[in-house]
C-alpha cells in the first residue's frame, strides 16, 4: 500500500453536479477546499433545471486531460451523473453512500472520482464519504491488475 495521498493538498480537484446535486455540492466544494485543494466549481450556478450528462461529461473530460487529478459528482440519486462519467475510459466514477463504500472505492478501485446521490444521503454522510475518499490510498496488488483491466476495454 502507498503511502502517497491520493491528491495531495494544492492540487485541483474538480466538482460538478445537476440541479438535484446543487445544494449538497457547495456543501462538498467547501469540504474540498478545508482539504487543501484548488477546486475548479464546473457547475451549474444555480438550481435551474439542467442535464445530468452534461456536467458528467465535463468533469470526466477534465480527469482524463489530467487537468485536475479526481472529481466529485452530485445528481439527486448519483447514478445518472456516475454513469455520464463512466464513459470516459480513463475514469473510475464510484457512486458511495457510505464511509465504507466511500473507502473500498478508493482501496480496491482506486476510484478518480466520486459520486453521491443528495436525494438518498444524508449530507453528513456525504461529507464523511469524501472525507474517506480523498484519505484512503489504494492498495494495489491484486487490485492493480483487475483495475487495469477496467482500463484495457
Ligand atoms: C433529476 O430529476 C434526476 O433525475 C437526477 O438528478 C438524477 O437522480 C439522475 O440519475
Amino acid at each position: 500500500m502507498s503511502d502517497t495521498p491520493f491528491v495531495a493538498a494544492g492540487e485541483a480537484v474538480a466538482i460538478a453536479s445537476d440541479h438535484a446535486g446543487f445544494a449538497l455540492k457547495s456543501v462538498l466544494k467547501g469540504d474540498l477546499e478545508t482539504l487543501g485543494y484548488t477546486v475548479v466549481d464546473l457547475g451549474p450556478a444555480d438550481e435551474s433545471s439542467v442535464d445530468y450528462p452534461d456536467f458528467g461529461h465535463a468533469l470526466a473530460k477534465d480527469v482524463a486531460a489530467g487537468s485536475v487529478k479526481a472529481g466529485v459528482l452530485v445528481c439527486g440519486t448519483g447514478i445518472g451523473i456516475s454513469i455520464a462519467a463512466n464513459r470516459e475510459p480513463k475514469v473510475r466514477a464510484a457512486l458511495v453512500h457510505s464511509e465504507e463504500t466511500a473507502a473500498m472505492a478508493r482501496a480496491h478501485n482506486d476510484a478518480n472520482v466520486m459520486a453521491v446521490g443528495a436525494r438518498v444521503t444524508e449530507e453528513a454522510t456525504a461529507r464523511a464519504c469524501l472525507k474517506t475518499f480523498f484519505a484512503t490510498p489504494f492498495e494495489g496488488g491484486r487490485h492493480a491488475r483487475r483495475v487495469d483491466k477496467l482500463g484495457a476495454v
